[in-house]
């Protein structure tokens, strides 16, 4: 299969700001990928949109919170409107809970599938009257290993990545003779605020770093063939920090 640079092209990435969704809009502005940027905190979204402008690239910085309907159901629109469409959605977005399933409340349990699960499902469904007038029509969902294996203490982010395999999985059928590709990315330990907040004992030696999952994300976008490519794992190299 040969890469081709799908430049001028516009991705929709969330969690822009920080981590892998950092490196992926850095990753994807090098192939000359137009960027819609989205997260909560619009410095650490001004931050990437310095970085990447660097390769030329058209930006929209799109600040909201995912677990808000009015900006989980409009923001894929106001970005097409911007750019006359949208290729490419990445739903990066995500955040962590370490708790004994006996001790998890109903309060925590709703907001990590809400942001995990929920949120990337309806990005997803309002993405779709987009990308099927695209000739680049792709979504990359970032699970997690935890979307397949099991972890002590971390059963409602272990739910949620469970959901969003299956949902993912399933949109892939649905929508492949529209000519939507639909991948996942399942990372294992990589070094971002995530980790550094939720453990603080783990360094970046032991781990992945970011950019090592954006590369991932930029195969399944440059590698349009005929193969279905589902899933790309990303593992450490020898033990895993959270095994
Ligand atoms: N790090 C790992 O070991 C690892 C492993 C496997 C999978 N993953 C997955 O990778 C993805 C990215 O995580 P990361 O490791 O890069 O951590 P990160 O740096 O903390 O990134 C998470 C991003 O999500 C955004 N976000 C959080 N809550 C949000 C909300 N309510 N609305 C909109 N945006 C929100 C954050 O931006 P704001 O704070 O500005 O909102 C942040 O940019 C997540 O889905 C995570 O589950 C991570």
């Amino acid at each position: 299969m040969e890469k081709t640079t799908p430049r001028g092209k516009v991705a929709v990435i969330t969690g822009a700001g920080s981590g892998i969704g950092n490196a992926i809009a850095l990753r994807l502005a090098q192939e000359g990928i137009d960027l819609v940027l989205c997260g909560r905190n619009p410095e650490k979204l001004q931050k990437s949109e310095n970085q990447v402008q660097k390769y030329g690239v058209r930006t929209l910085v799109l600040p909201g919170d995912l677990a808000e309907d009015d900006y989980l159901f409009s923001f894929l629109d106001r970005a097409a409107e911007h750019f006359g469409g949208v290729d490419i959605l990445i739903n990066n977005a995500g955040m962590a809970l370490s708790r004994r399933l006996e001790d998890t409340t109903p309060d925590e349990f709703d907001r990590i599938v809400r942001l995990n699960l929920r949120s990337s499902y309806f990005a997803c469904q309002s993405a779709l009257k987009w990308l099927k007038q695209s000739d680049w029509a792709t979504i990359i969902n970032i699970s997690s290993n935890m979307g397949h294996s099991a972890y002590p203490d971390q059963s409602a982010y272990v739910a949620s990545k469970h959901g969003v395999h299956g949902f993912t999985k399933s949109l892939a059928k649905e929508v492949y003779q529209d000519g939507i590709r639909c991948h996942l990315i399942s990372p294992g330990g990589v070094f971002t605020d995530m980790v550094k907040i939720s453990r603080p004992d783990l360094s970046a030696e032991g781990m992945i770093a970011a950019e090592e999952v954006a590369e991932a994300a930029a195969f399944f976008i440059c590698h349009r063939g005929n193969a279905v490519l589902d899933e790309i794992q990303v593992h450490r190299v020898g033990k895993e920090p959270f095994s």
